[in-house]
């Protein structure tokens, strides 16, 4: 006889009870579970709930907006917007080896999350948007883990934190129950899964601001395509990467040297296996053919036709 409603009433009681008149802080990642966590909270406690939203850079076309506008404008949570970009492309110039890419993000997102944790005083709890699958794969959680798709371990011992984490008996299909129970926005809710490192590992090899104009105005673009065309809920993930090589191409009279971008679209149920999602060509015609004209520096589209395994769903 479990229901949402029953979920939601009996949830912002605990948060009250556990809460008191103390102050929470949250990290929001422009993800689902961070944006549930932080919509229940403000219900549960408004003003005393504190969020910090690192804006690394590598988030899709308009996103750190769209989560501004909702969750701040929208749902009038007090969020502290960290503009960053500028740290990360610092920390990653010349970096070209996948898992050091990830490493550097992770940890400049802690850095920077602490960074202004530290400037705030009076906070005794932190808020997580822990899931019961993550429960699952670390055993316990404490102050000293973050969700780990930061792919990060831990704040700094001085920072010691009480852990609330409203989401931990829950299942992601139950989480974007819960978050429109909340009233928030079908499209953030069924938002596709987007990895912590975002477009930081889209870009193949060394990650420059060029490079990531290229991949976000594409992805944009696939995106569009996709949703006019009635596909999205049907397509597990579907995104752009770019593979960095460039290739002969021509256009009027001239040649042109330029870049390529890979679409990558599949089905999946878990993100454990995938096929290659059947895309229809005239929906990929259409697509190619508008990256070409609208992204500066893309001579070529290829689609990514390999299935996981033995091919990973990202490039990196
Ligand atoms: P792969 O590429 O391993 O991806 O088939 C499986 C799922 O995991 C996501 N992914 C990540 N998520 N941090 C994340 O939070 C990461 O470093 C990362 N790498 C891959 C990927 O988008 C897919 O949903």
């Amino acid at each position: 006889n479990w229901s949402m409603d029953d979920f939601i009433d009996q949830q912002i009681q605990k948060i009250r009870d556990t809460v008191g008149d103390k102050k929470v802080l949250l990290g929001l990642s422009g993800g689902v579970d961070s944006s549930v966590v932080g919509v229940l909270l403000h219900k549960a406690i408004g003003t005393q709930l504190t969020s910090i939203f690192v804006d690394h850079g590598l988030l899709r076309k308009n996103e750190a907006d769209q989560v501004m506008d909702s969750l701040e404008g929208k749902f009038g949570l007090n969020i502290i917007k960290v503009d960053a970009q500028k740290r990360f492309l610092d920390k990653l110039a010349g970096v070209t080896d996948p898992e050091r890419k990830r490493k550097i993000i992770g940890n400049e997102f802690i850095q920077v999350f602490n960074d202004e944790a530290t400037k705030l005083d009076g906070i005794d709890f932190l808020a997580q948007g822990t899931l019961y699958t993550d429960v699952i794969e670390s055993g316990t959680s404490t102050a000293q883990t973050i969700k780990s798709h930061h792919n990060v371990g831990g704040l700094p011992e001085d920072m010691q934190f009480k852990l609330i984490e409203p989401l931990r008996t829950l299942f992601k299909d139950e989480v974007r129950e819960l978050g429109e129970k909340l009233g928030m926005p079908h499209d953030l809710v069924w938002r596709q899964p987007f990895p912590g490192p975002g477009l930081g590992i889209r870009v193949i090899g060394e990650v420059t601001e060029d490079k990531l104009q290229i991949v976000r105005d594409s992805d944009w673009i696939l995106r569009d395509e996709i949703a006019k065309n009635g596909l999205d809920e049907k397509i597990w993930q579907y995104f752009t990467v770019l593979p960095g090589i460039r290739s002969v191409g021509v256009m009027g009279d001239g040649r042109t040297y330029d870049y390529t971008i890979g679409i990558r679209a599949v089905t999946s149920i878990d993100g454990m296996t995938a096929d290659f999602a059947q895309i229809p060509w005239d929906v990929l015609q259409k697509i190619s053919v508008r990256i070409v004209n609208e992204v500066d520096h893309v001579n070529r589209v290829v689609y990514d036709i390999t299935s996981k395994p033995p091919a990973t769903i990202e490039w990196e």
